[in-house]
């Protein structure tokens, strides 16, 4: 693939221009440019997202839902109207569905708490696939421990794709969740959610999809999806870190025990009995993150400005350039090769420890991840220690991928 066709697939998008949006990403890293491959991660903020926090903090501040003062009327307004961002992000109708969390692990526990302590008994199982990071293992097997039940795994193949076959095999009348992962943050497999929705559906088994590295990267439309709870993180959106959404449909989340207990998230209280919010309340005990959640909406309308398919078309375009270029360099192997695949590639070269591959980039300014990812089960699947991984997003232009590229060579020569 040569440059003058990816500028012509990805035209949608300036990646230059959208660079000089992000104030970290024109800083020196060890005097080089930083090149920023870790978006998997974390993604950076663009200014208005600072701008918008420092806004808040600065000339908005007051506790929310709480006040009947101006100041905290109006910061009730700013929090409550990203709700309605997040439902527009999501395409969902109902704003009562979207609740705050700290970020995406904080959801899914939320879930395993308040839909497993709630639903799920001794002899039943819960669904999740060998792809998951540990957010969307851990919280499962201690719910499971807790209560007796069995958590069953859906293969992956060599590429990197889920077993369909014994994912249909594994639904059973003991099932009592899925929770599975739209994306694989080591392999970026983008995972056929709507059809392994429709296949537990048949069965009236609800689905949680693991969103944290979906939704920053493609359009979600949630009543396409149908799923039953949809999750993300705020910093992997662009937005920042301590804050999170949480979709559920509202059937499951009213039918659904509170998860933490405190202040706003009750209708009134004696030393005898307490009695719960209506949802969204019911979920978001105690004083929120407010001027992370602002800065989340900002994050949000920055993304839709872009536009989410400009992104992704952006992403595929890059992956695709520097898998062919990776893949050029003898003795490098990538993991993850399914032809659905979202900005991931993680990688490892005969010879040269993830982890030393990693600290040379670092010496020529270029930010990857080394290590498990958080998903040590992917790492035993294919029998490696560790990758060293590279992620994409919309700042990440051909000529960010061709220096990762130079310097994964340079490293390789250090240790032959
Ligand atoms: N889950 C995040 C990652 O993949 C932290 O790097």
């Amino acid at each position: 693939m040569d440059k003058l066709d990816i500028e012509v697939l990805s035209g949608k998008l300036d990646a230059e221009l959208i660079k000089k949006d992000f104030p970290v990403l024109s800083n020196s890293v060890n005097n080089a440019p930083l090149v920023y491959l870790d978006s998997g991660a974390s993604a950076q903020m663009p200014q208005s997202v600072i701008d918008r926090i420092n806004h808040y903090h600065q000339y908005e501040h007051a506790n929310i839902h709480r006040g009947v003062y101006e100041l905290s009327e109006q910061a009730t307004i700013s929090y409550e109207s990203v709700r309605s961002t997040v439902a527009r992000f999501l395409n969902v109708t109902d704003t009562a569905e979207v609740i705050f969390t700290k970020g995406t692990t904080h959801a899914i526990n939320l879930v395993a708490h308040a839909f497993g302590r709630t639903f799920v008994r001794a002899g039943d199982e819960i669904v999740i696939s060998h792809m998951e990071h540990h957010s969307n293992i851990v919280p499962w097997q201690q719910l499971c421990e807790e209560v007796g039940a069995t958590l069953k795994i859906i293969p992956i193949s060599d590429i990197g794709e889920l077993d369909l076959e014994e994912y249909r095999r594994l639904l059973s009348d003991r099932t009592k969740i899925v929770a599975v992962t739209h994306v694989s943050n080591v392999l970026g497999t983008i995972n056929p959610i709507k059809e392994m929705v429709a296949l537990a559906h048949a069965k009236d088994i609800p689905v949680l999809v693991d969103g944290a590295q979906g939704a920053p990267h493609m359009k979600v439309d949630l009543q396409e999806l149908d799923c039953d709870f949809y999750i993300f993180s705020g910093h992997k959106v662009c937005g920042p870190t301590g804050i999170g959404i949480l979709y559920g449909k509202r059937d499951w989340l009213e039918r659904m025990n509170p998860y933490e207990g405190g202040g706003d998230m009750i209708l009134s209280v004696t030393f005898e009995k307490t009695t719960y919010a209506e949802i969204p309340a019911k979920f978001e005990a105690g004083t929120p993150p407010i001027a992370s959640a602002i800065g989340l909406g900002e994050a949000i309308k920055y993304l839709e400005s872009i536009g989410l398919e400009n992104i992704e078309n952006h992403e595929k375009v890059l992956t695709q350039y520097a898998t062919e270029a990776l893949s050029d360099i003898s003795g490098l192997t990538v993991y993850g090769t399914a032809p659905q695949k979202a900005g991931v590639i993680s990688f490892g070269v005969k010879g040269v420890h993830p982890h030393d591959m990693g600290t040379l980039l670092s010496d020529d300014g270029v930010a990857v991840r080394a290590g498990h990812h958080c998903a040590q089960p992917v790492m035993q699947r294919y029998k490696v220690p560790a990758t060293t991984r590279a992620s994409f997003y919309l700042y990440n232009t051909l000529d960010d991928i061709d220096k990762l590229v130079d310097s994964v060579r340079s490293a390789k020569k250090i240790f032959s």
